[in-house]
């Protein structure tokens, strides 16, 4: 399994607009990791290097944010933080959000909804907080990120 560290906000700023040229439209990404540890940044990151000049904002109380990209696709950025479990998120409608074929979806608290991303296709990005400003990343069903 693949590790990066990040020794700073801006340079997993830069890992997500890298990582964003991996992702074939229809990618769910799993983003796993306590509270700080720089999801949300990593979307952000992702959103710029898919060509998304829109200010990418925590979906924590919207549950889902859509952004298009300049190619006329989308990428949605969801947060199960607030959702308890798979009824809720069916509820919300989050069948909408999940392997679209013009989209890429990033979740953040994807442990809420297992159930809903079990697919081998699923791609997950595991964080851990190391000291104040270093962040461990691994990466699962990843191809060799260089
Ligand atoms: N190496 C790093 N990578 C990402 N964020 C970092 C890093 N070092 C410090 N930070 C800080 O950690 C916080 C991460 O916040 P955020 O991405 O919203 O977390 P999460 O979405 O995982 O709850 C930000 O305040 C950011 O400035
Ligand atoms: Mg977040």
């Amino acid at each position: 399994m693949q590790e990066i560290v990040s020794d700073s906000e801006a340079m997993t700023l830069a890992l997500g607009a890298r990582l964003a040229g991996m992702l074939p439209s229809g990618s769910v990404v799993a983003l796993v990791g306590d509270l700080g540890c720089g999801k949300t940044v990593l979307a952000r990151g992702i959103a710029r290097g898919l060509g998304i000049a829109e200010a990418v904002t925590s979906p924590t109380f919207t549950v889902a944010q859509e952004y298009r990209r300049p190619n006329g696709e989308y990428l949605y950025h969801l947060d199960m933080y607030r959702i308890t479990d798979e009824n809720a998120a069916l509820a919300f409608g989050i069948d909408e959000f999940l392997f679209q074929p013009n989209a890429i979806t990033l979740v953040e608290w994807p442990e809420q909804i297992a159930g809903l991303l079990a697919r081998p296709s699923l791609r997950t990005i595991r964080f851990r907080h190391l000291d104040e400003n270093r962040r461990s990343i691994t990466f699962e069903n990843w191809p060799a990120i260089d």
